[in-house]
């Protein structure tokens, strides 16, 4: 079965993570796929919210690592970057149902949902600096400004690890629920939206997202840049080998 499911029923996309055995980590294949059901859910009338889930246990651990380094995203045309462009710029509403770990990119793409369910055993992070590497997904922009400069030093230079309740008070999170009910919860939700008149969904939202929309892409594009570079810098390559041989990195030669 496919890593990346889609399935299109009463007005809503669900794009599930179906990658359970490597933590639903995220591969240039699946990046593209999700990129590829995003510009056709945007072009479809047939589509009016985009759902995002993973399952009870686990929603994304971010990169698929082992990927990253046989073939590191080496131009803004990369799956990677196509996928974050368009749910950044995605125009109809996405929901997301999280529930454990959402690392990374599992963090960093909520930040381009509109609505987010959380499993009361949601746990996010940024282990960004842990991996050699800098913020993505303009994450380095909007986590300062939805946790405040010092909450996110400490989720994005100390990489530490917040719970859903933390993620509830900064409004990373609509709700908590029990894991069982994530799922359930942001279909219900999404179903709501898809009653609703598009147009005015689509307008309120790119109303709501246009004061730092090109500020957005801006930051993006330089996080790119230098996320693109440090991938293949000493720090990363050993933080990415330690990972793949199941030991602490050492970045006393980095
Ligand atoms: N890339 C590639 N493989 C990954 C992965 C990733 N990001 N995350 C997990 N896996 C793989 C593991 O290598 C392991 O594979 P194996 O069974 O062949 O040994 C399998 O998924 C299970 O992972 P494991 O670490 O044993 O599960 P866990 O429940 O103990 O921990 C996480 C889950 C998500 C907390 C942990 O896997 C983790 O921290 N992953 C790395 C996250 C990360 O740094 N992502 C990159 C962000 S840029």
């Amino acid at each position: 079965m496919s890593d990346i499911l889609t399935d299109v029923t009463d007005g809503v996309m669900t794009i599930t993570f179906n990658r359970p055995d490597k933590k639903n980590s995220i591969t240039a294949a699946m990046y593209a796929a999700m990129a590829d059901a995003l510009a056709q859910a945007k072009e479809q009338d047939a589509v009016r919210v985009v759902v995002f889930q993973g399952n009870e246990t686990i929603f994304s651990a971010g990169n698929d690592i082992a990927d990253f380094l046989e073939k590191p995203p080496s131009s803004q045309d990369a799956p990677v970057y196509r996928f974050l462009h368009g749910i950044a710029a995605f125009p109809k509403p996405i929901v997301a149902a999280v529930c454990g770990p959402a690392v990374g990119i599992g963090t960093t793409m909520l930040m381009h949902c509109d609505l987010v369910y959380a499993g009361d055993n949601a746990a996010f992070s940024l282990p960004f600096v842990n991996l050699g590497l800098c913020p993505e997904a303009a994450s380095s922009l909007l986590v300062p400004q939805m946790l405040g400069y010092h909450r996110a030093a400490e989720a994005l230079l100390l990489g530490e690890p917040f719970m859903a309740e933390a993620a509830l008070e900064v409004g990373l999170v609509n709700r908590i629920v029990p894991p069982t009910e994530a799922r359930n919860l942001a279909q219900a939700q999404a179903r709501k939206l898809a009653a609703k008149p598009i147009r005015s969904l689509v307008e309120t939202k790119r109303l709501m997202k246009k004061g730092q929309a090109q500020l957005v892409l801006q930051q993006m594009t330089e996080e790119g840049a230098s996320f693109g570079r440090m991938l293949g810098e000493p720090a990363a390559r050993e933080a990415f080998t330690a990972f793949m041989e199941k030991r602490r990195p050492d970045f006393s030669g980095t």
